[in-house]
């Protein structure tokens, strides 16, 4: 076994900015009520000539400059969306040949906004086994794409966005390494956030269209309790599998979600606000895109160094939730 580490992040998020009250115009909602509920001030759209794998591609081109490698070093590209350009082929295809990776396979992985912490555990076990030396790994979507933008419940909630990580085999001797993964699901709530029609179960058809069965719909009230019980859980279950105190830790990068679930979640796990970092308030919530977002900042703005012990944590449909535990 080999050990993998976190050798460049990137991002990219979209020119357009839709702000609250931008959204005022559109539905009956207020900039005080969203700020005041989610945190959230405005997020990015999108341009109509945009899909996920250009959004995907720009984080990725940084990443792999952070990193100092190529495109012809990558040896896989997972993208985790639940937004592809299309369900087939995978929107990683895509990517990998709009970046000119030429040496590497390319596949998609689905666990909503637990996708890029899932990704970085599958990614980091081919790396670990020796299967492969460079491994992409993206979280990237264009959920505008299927927000139903007359729905007040969800579309103040979510923003476009691309966030990527570059995995690679650790040097020997070196701190520097993936130290821990947690991955859950219960499919017993597949109810709460969903997008139910145009797959096997519901294929598109003018009913699903007229329905409005193609847009993300939830149940607030009840995601807001998976979400916060969910977060708890994953910190506590971090810090007692690793041996740490929550002193131990420099910087929890949660799912960007919500300001009140995070804040909820702080008051539980006794963490100091200084130690958690948030962007939500400029992007919402960005799916699989939120996490690696917010990880490349706080590596840009320099709350992230060498040594550092990073938690990320995420949460989403399926159920899905995990944390990925990484000594920078
Ligand atoms: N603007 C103004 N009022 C709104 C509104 C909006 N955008 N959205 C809902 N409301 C109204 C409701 O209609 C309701 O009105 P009523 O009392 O007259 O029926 C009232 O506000 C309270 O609604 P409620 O759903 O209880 O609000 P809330 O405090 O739970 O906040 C969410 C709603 C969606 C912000 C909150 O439930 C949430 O953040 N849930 C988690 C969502 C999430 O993070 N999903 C992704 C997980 S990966």
């Amino acid at each position: 076994m080999y050990e993998c580490r976190i050798a460049g992040t990137g991002r990219y998020v979209p020119e357009k900015v839709l702000t609250n009250t931008d959204l005022e115009k559109i539905v009956e909602t207020s900039d005080e009520w969203i700020i005041k509920r989610t945190g959230i001030r405005e997020r990015r759209i999108a341009a109509e000539d945009q899909s996920t794998s250009d959004l995907a591609l720009e984080a990725a081109r940084v990443a792999l400059d952070r990193a100092g490698l190529a495109a012809e070093d990558l040896d896989a590209i997972i993208l985790a969306t639940l937004t592809p350009d299309t369900y087939c082929p995978a929107g990683a295809c895509y990517v990998q040949n709009l970046l000119g990776a030429t040496n590497a396979c390319a596949f998609d992985l689905s666990a909503a906004c637990t996708g890029f912490v899932y990704g970085i555990t599958v990614g980091s076990s081919l790396v670990r086994t020796g299967v492969h030396k460079n491994v992409l790994v993206l979280g990237a979507e264009t959920l505008s794409r299927f927000i139903d933008y007359t729905d007040r419940n969800t579309c103040i909630l979510f923003g476009d966005g691309a966030g990527a990580a570059v995995l690679s085999r650790a040097e020997e001797g070196g701190d520097s390494r993936l130290l821990d993964h947690y991955l859950r699901s219960d499919g017993g709530g597949t109810d709460l956030i969903i997008m139910p029609g145009g797959g096997a179960r519901r294929p598109s058809s003018h009913d699903t269209v007229d329905g409005k069965l193609h847009f993300l719909s939830m149940q607030g009230n009840d995601v807001f309790k998976f979400a916060t019980k969910s977060m708890q859980t994953l910190i506590e279950t971090a810090i007692e599998r690793n041996g740490l105190s929550v002193d131990d830790l420099d910087l929890v990068v949660p799912h960007q979600v919500n300001s009140r679930i995070i804040d909820t979640v702080l008051r539980k796990v006794d963490i100091p606000e200084e130690k958690i970092y948030l962007n939500l308030q400029r992007y919402g919530n960005t799916s699989a895109a939120s996490v690696p977002m917010a990880l490349h900042e706080a590596v840009e703005e320099g709350r992230v160094q060498a040594g550092s012990l990073v938690l990320l944590v995420a949460f989403g449909a399926g159920l899905t939730w995990g944390y990925n535990l990484v000594r920078w």
